[in-house]
C-alpha cells in the first residue's frame, strides 16, 4: 500500500508536509500542553523540535514507514493538524492531532473518515483501526463518528510521557471490511 500524496475532503486539504511548515505547527499546537496531553511526545520547547519532527516525517514517507499529512483547510495552505498513517500488512492505523482553535468543528472526524474510507477501498486492506487513551473522549468519539467501532480496553498499552511515565490504558477501535 502507497497512498496518495493528498487527499481532499468537504473542507480540508491533506497535504505533504514541508520543512517550512515548522513554525506554523510551532505556533499552532506542537508546544500546546493541552493539545499534546495525551500523545506520545511532549510539548516542543522551540521550533528547532518542530523542524527536526518534519524531517522526521519526510524521512519516514521516502521510506514507506509512516504516511503523515499536514491538514489545511480548502481555503488555505496553513497547517491546522496532521493525521498519520502507519502501515501494517491488511491492517494500518492512523493517528492524528489538530489545532486547539479548530476543535470541536468536526475537522478531524471528516479528515479520518477520509483516509479511513480511502484504506478499505484498497484491496489488501481489512482493517484499520486507531486507539486512543481511556481519558480522552474526544478522541474516541471522533473515531466512533468516523465509522469505527469500540473494540475494547488495552491495559497498559501506550505511554503518555505528559500525563505518566507509566504506560497508560487506551481504548482500541477499528473500521473493517
Ligand atoms: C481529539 C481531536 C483530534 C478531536 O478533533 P476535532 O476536530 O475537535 O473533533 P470533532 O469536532 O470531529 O469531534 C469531536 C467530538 O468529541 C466530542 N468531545 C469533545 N470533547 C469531549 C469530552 N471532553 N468528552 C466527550 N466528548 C467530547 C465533541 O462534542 C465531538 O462530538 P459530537 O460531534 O458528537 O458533539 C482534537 O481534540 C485533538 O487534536 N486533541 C489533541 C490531540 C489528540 O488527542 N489526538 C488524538 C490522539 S489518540
Amino acid at each position: 500500500m502507497y497512498p496518495p500524496q493528498e487527499f481532499t475532503t468537504d473542507r480540508l486539504h491533506l497535504r505533504l508536509p514541508r520543512h517550512d511548515d515548522a513554525t506554523a505547527i510551532f505556533a499552532a499546537y506542537t508546544q500546546d500542553p493541552e493539545v499534546t496531553r495525551y500523545l506520545t511526545w511532549r510539548p516542543h520547547k522551540s521550533v528547532d523540535e518542530s523542524y527536526a519532527i518534519l524531517d522526521l516525517i519526510l524521512k519516514l514517507w521516502r521510506d514507506g514507514e509512516v504516511f503523515t499529512y499536514v491538514l489545511t483547510l480548502k481555503d488555505s495552505d496553513h497547517p491546522i493538524g496532521m493525521i498519520a498513517i502507519h502501515p501494517d500488512g491488511f491492517k494500518p492505523s492512523i493517528g492524528y492531532v489538530l489545532a486547539r482553535s479548530h476543535w470541536g468543528k468536526g475537522y478531524m472526524t471528516e479528515a479520518v473518515r477520509g483516509v479511513t474510507d480511502w484504506l478499505l477501498r484498497q484491496p489488501d486492506i481489512y482493517r484499520v483501526f486507531a486507539t486512543c487513551d481511556v481519558d480522552n473522549p474526544a478522541s474516541a468519539r471522533v473515531m466512533e463518528k468516523a465509522g469505527m467501532k469500540y473494540e475494547g480496553l488495552l491495559r497498559r498499552y501506550m505511554i503518555h510521557p505528559n500525563i505518566s511515565e507509566e504506560p497508560r490504558d487506551c481504548l482500541m477501535y477499528a473500521a473493517t471490511r
